[in-house]
C-alpha cells in the first residue's frame, strides 16, 4: 500500500526536506487527479494526493498501480520506478497533509466556488513560495486569483485524459501570474514528458477546448437539424478528420492541402455554420435522461457493461498507439 501520512507527521516532514526529489501535491483524486498522479509518479515526482472522499482516495491506488503497470508493459516505465511507487505517493486525509508541497495541483469539480474555498484552505497551509496551479477546462484564471492573498503564484495547467501518456498540456497565466511562475510551469511540464503550450491571453476554454466546442456545437446543429444521425456524424469526423488530426493541426493542415481553397470555402460556409450561444436541445435530452456516458452506460449510443468496458480499454489502447505516431512523425 502507498503510505498514507497523518497530516502532522513532524518525521515524514523532515525526510522530505532532506530529498532531492520535488513533492507535489494534487488536490481531486477523480478521473483527472489520478490520471495526474500517475504521470508524476511515472516521471519521477513524489506525490501527495487529497481527496474529500475516502472512496476516490482509495480509488486512486488501484488507478494508478493499472496505469503504471500498463506504461511498464509497453517499455515506457523502468522495472525500478513500478516498484517503488508507492514509497512515492502519500494519500492524505486532511489538506494539512500537503503542507511540504513545492506545487499543488487543484483537480476538484469545474465549480467556482468549491475551487475558491480550496484556495483559501491552501492560503492558510501552503508557504508564499509554493504555486497553486488549477486543471480547469474552462474558468479564466483571472477568475481564480481574485480574493487571493498571493494571486501571483497562481497558473492554469490543463491535463489531457490519459494524463500519463498523452502529450498534451495547455498553461494559462492569469492576470497576477508571476513570470517566475510561468517559467516554473513550462519547465514542470517538460519534466513530465508533455509538449507544454503557454497561452498569451487568459481566455475562457483556453486553447484545444475552445476548438472542440465549436466542432461540437455544429455536430450538434447537423443532428438537431435532421441532416445527417449521430452515427454518421462520428463516421464522417472519424473518417475525415480523425485522419490527419494527429499529424497536422488545422493550419499545417491548409498548408498541406492548399490554403486558397479554405479562403474561398469559408466565404460561402462561415455564415451558414451554427452560432448558437445556448446549449444545444440533444445536450439538454442528455441532462435529462442523466446521461454521462460509459461511465453510466447512458449515452449518445446504447451500452452494455460489457461494450463500455471495450470502450475504455480501446480508449488507452489506441493512445498508446497514437503516441508511438506522435513520436513518428514530429510537428516541430
Ligand atoms: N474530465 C476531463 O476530461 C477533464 C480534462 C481536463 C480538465 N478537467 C478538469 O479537471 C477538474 C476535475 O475533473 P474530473 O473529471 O477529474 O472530476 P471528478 O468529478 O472525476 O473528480 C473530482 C474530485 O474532486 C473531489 N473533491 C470534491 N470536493 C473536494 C474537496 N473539497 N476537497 C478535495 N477533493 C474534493 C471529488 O471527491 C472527486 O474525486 C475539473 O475542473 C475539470 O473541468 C477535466
Amino acid at each position: 500500500m502507498a503510505k498514507r501520512l497523518s497530516s502532522t507527521t513532524t518525521t515524514s516532514r523532515k525526510a522530505m526536506r532532506s530529498r532531492s526529489v520535488q513533492r507535489i501535491g494534487i488536490v481531486g483524486l477523480g478521473l483527472m487527479g489520478r490520471g495526474i498522479a500517475s504521470c508524476l509518479l511515472a516521471n519521477g515526482f513524489e506525490v501527495v494526493g487529497f481527496d474529500i472522499s475516502a472512496t476516490q482516495r482509495k480509488g486512486s491506488l488501484k488507478h494508478i498501480s493499472h496505469a503504471l503497470t500498463e506504461l511498464h508493459k509497453r517499455k515506457l516505465l523502468p522495472a525500478r520506478r513500478l516498484a517503488d511507487w508507492q514509497q512515492q505517493y502519500h494519500v492524505v486525509t486532511s489538506p494539512e497533509g500537503l503542507a511540504e508541497c513545492a506545487l499543488v495541483i487543484e483537480s476538484v469539480a469545474e465549480d467556482l466556488e468549491l475551487k475558491r474555498g480550496i484556495y483559501a484552505q491552501l492560503e492558510s497551509i501552503l508557504p508564499t513560495k509554493a504555486i497553486i496551479a488549477s486543471n480547469t477546462s474552462s474558468l479564466p484564471i483571472t477568475s481564480l486569483q481574485q480574493g487571493r492573498l498571493h494571486p501571483s503564484r497562481m497558473i492554469g495547467m490543463h491535463w489531457g485524459e490519459p494524463a500519463e501518456i498523452m502529450h498534451y498540456l495547455e498553461i494559462i497565466p492569469g492576470e497576477h501570474t508571476a513570470p517566475s511562475v510561468i517559467r516554473y510551469a513550462e519547465k514542470f511540464g517538460r519534466s513530465c514528458g508533455k509538449e507544454p503550450v503557454v497561452l498569451k491571453q487568459d481566455i475562457r476554454g483556453f486553447l484545444s477546448n475552445r476548438l472542440m466546442y465549436a466542432m461540437m456545437r455544429e455536430a450538434c446543429h447537423l443532428v438537431e437539424a435532421g441532416i445527417a444521425d449521430i452515427a454518421d456524424v462520428d463516421r464522417s469526423f472519424r473518417n475525415d478528420i480523425g485522419w490527419w488530426a494527429l499529424l497536422a493541426g488545422p493550419f499545417r493542415w491548409m498548408d498541406l492541402t492548399g490554403i486558397p481553397a479554405y479562403a474561398a470555402v469559408m466565404e460561402g460556409l462561415l455564415p451558414e455554420l451554427s452560432d448558437t450561444k445556448t446549449v444545444p436541445r440533444l445536450m439538454k435530452q442528455m441532462q435529462k435522461k442523466k446521461a454521462e456516458g460509459i461511465s453510466n452506460r447512458k449515452g449518445f449510443y446504447p451500452y452494455t457493461h460489457s461494450s463500455s468496458k471495450r470502450w475504455k480499454k480501446d480508449w488507452v489502447d489506441f493512445t498508446y498507439d497514437m503516441k508511438r505516431l506522435a513520436e513518428k512523425y514530429k510537428a516541430d
